[in-house]
This record gives structure tokens, C-alpha cells and sequence, in this order.
């Protein structure tokens, strides 16, 4: 598939070194323009680009910026193609995204997302650590390989968004329609806590909506003082550990 990526961080570098080694042809960008792009982001076949170029020409659009951006791509998107699936792979955390007013009060932030930009987008690898995302893609069958739930598009697109999340080693769990991806969101116990896919529906159907913003900021808590120890080593083996604790 034709893959154009907005993002090169944490996430969007993986995705953007992972998925041209299934065979598909991906572009990516970040903010500030392709000059500025870490070489490693591109080392595997990923063509550096501008946003605009990104999202034009592809079959799928991948965001991975963080969730107070989302509404600058609105105009980038505009001329997209309304059957071309976008995937985002966001969560919103108040400390870093300043306070969303509909957020706050409730509203998936899917369904926001999905406002933002004036169309349906499908929510993928928001659920997985960095530093899992890098180092634990196994290939199928695998014992060790771990799952990411998938919700929200309509069939077809969540169906791409599914097969995207195999290729880049994990299995895919279907988490359903946007409405449901609250299940999914920073606090729940699916998020972030590396379950197999057999582990995931049960996860996702123990979700308790009302309790996700507090558990969230919990573990924001705990990691901003583990961090200030110099002692303390935050990795993705802690962190997991932690969500693990909080939020199953
Ligand atoms: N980190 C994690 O463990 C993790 C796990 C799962 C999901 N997520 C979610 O995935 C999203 C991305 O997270 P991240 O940690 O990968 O973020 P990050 O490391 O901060 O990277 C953000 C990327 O977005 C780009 N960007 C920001 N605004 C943009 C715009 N208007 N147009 C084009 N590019 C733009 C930045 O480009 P510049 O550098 O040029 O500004 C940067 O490449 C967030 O919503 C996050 O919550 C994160």
C-alpha cells in the first residue's frame, strides 16, 4: 500500500521504518520539513516528505503528532479522498495537550479527532508503549507476540487498520466502532499493558469509563517522581509494570 505518515516521533519513526519492510511504499513528515528528519527514519525505505505530500497519492494516512495538533491537519486532509482510511494513533494527556474542554467532559477522543478533521478516523497502535512498539514485534505465531487493539472507520478501513498493525509485528484485536474506543484510551486496562490478543477482549469489556481520566493521571504521577530520582530508571519494562498495576 500507498502510506503517508504524519508524525516521526516516538511512533511514527518505528511505523515509518517497519512497514516499508512488508513491501509497502511509505512516506512521512514531520513538522518542520523532510531536511530535518533523523536519517534512521528513513533508513529502511521510507521517502522523507512534506505534510502536504504525505497525504497526497496514498491509500492510507497514518497521524501520530500529539492530539492538540490534530486540528492543524484539518485543511492538509480536506482534499482526501473520503474513502481513503485515516488511522490515528493518538491519546490525550492534559499535562502535555493543555486542557480540551470536550475532552474533559467526557467525549472519546476518537469521536473528537473525528470532528477535528471532518471525517472518520480508525484509532491503531495508540495502546502500545514506545518502547514496545521498537523493541517487541514478533512475527505471527510467535508465543512472545503481544496485541493492539484497533476501533473506529467504517469495515474497510478498520480492516486495513488491522492488517497495518500485523505488519508492523503484533497481532490485532477488532475493539470496534469509534464510540468504543474509550476502551482503549490512556487508563484503561487494555492501554499500554502489552496483553496477548487472547487477553484483549476481556480487557476491553472490563474498561470502566468513569475511572480512565483519574488512573491515567496516576500513573502520570508516579512516573513525573520516579523520574526526578536519580536512581530511578524509567523504561518500558517499568512502565508497563506500573500501567499493569493501575489499570487491570
Ligand atoms: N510515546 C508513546 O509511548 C506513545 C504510545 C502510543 C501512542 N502515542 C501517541 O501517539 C502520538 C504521537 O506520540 P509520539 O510520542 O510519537 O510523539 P513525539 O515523539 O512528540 O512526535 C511527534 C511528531 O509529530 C510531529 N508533528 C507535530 N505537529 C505536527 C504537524 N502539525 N504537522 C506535521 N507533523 C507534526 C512532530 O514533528 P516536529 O518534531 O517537526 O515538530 C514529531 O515528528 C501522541 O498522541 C501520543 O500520545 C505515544
Amino acid at each position: 500500500m500507498r502510506i503517508g505518515i504524519i508524525g516521526a516521533g516516538n511512533i511514527g519513526a518505528t511505523l515509518a521504518r517497519r512497514l516499508p519492510t512488508k513491501g509497502h511504499d511509505v512516506s512521512v513528515a514531520n513538522s518542520r520539513g523532510p531536511e530535518t528528519l533523523d536519517p534512521e527514519v528513513t533508513s529502511t525505505g521510507a521517502r522523507g516528505v512534506t505534510a502536504a505530500e504525505a497525504v497526497r497519492d496514498v491509500d492510507v494516512v497514518v497521524l501520530s503528532i500529539p492530539q492538540n495538533k490534530i486540528p492543524d491537519l484539518a485543511p492538509l486532509l480536506a482534499d482526501l479522498p473520503a474513502g481513503t482510511p485515516v488511522i490515528d494513533t493518538g491519546n490525550y494527556y492534559p499535562a502535555r495537550d493543555g486542557e480540551i474542554d470536550a475532552l474533559e467532559q467526557g467525549q472519546v477522543e476518537g469521536e473528537w479527532v473525528s470532528e477535528q478533521l471532518g471525517r472518520p478516523v480508525v484509532k491503531a497502535w495508540n495502546a502500545i508503549l514506545a518502547g514496545r512498539f521498537a523493541d517487541a514485534a514478533r512475527e505471527p505465531g510467535d508465543p512472545e507476540r503481544i496485541a493492539i487493539p484497533v476501533a473506529g472507520g467504517d469495515e474497510d478501513a478498520r480492516r486495513v487498520a488491522l492488517s497495518l498493525v500485523e505488519d508492523t509485528g503484533f497481532d490485532a484485536v477488532d475493539a470496534g466502532s469509534i464510540e468504543e474506543s474509550w476502551r482503549q484510551q490512556p487508563g484503561s486496562p487494555v492501554y499500554c499493558t502489552s496483553l496477548t490478543a487472547a487477553e484483549i477482549p476481556a480487557a476491553l469489556a472490563a474498561a470502566q469509563r468513569d475511572r480512565l481520566p483519574r488512573r491515567r493521571d496516576l500513573a502520570i504521577a508516579v512516573i513525573t517522581d520516579r523520574a526526578q530520582d536519580p536512581t530511578g530508571t524509567v523504561d518500558a519494562d517499568y512502565l508497563t509494570a506500573l500501567n499493569r498495576l493501575l489499570y487491570l
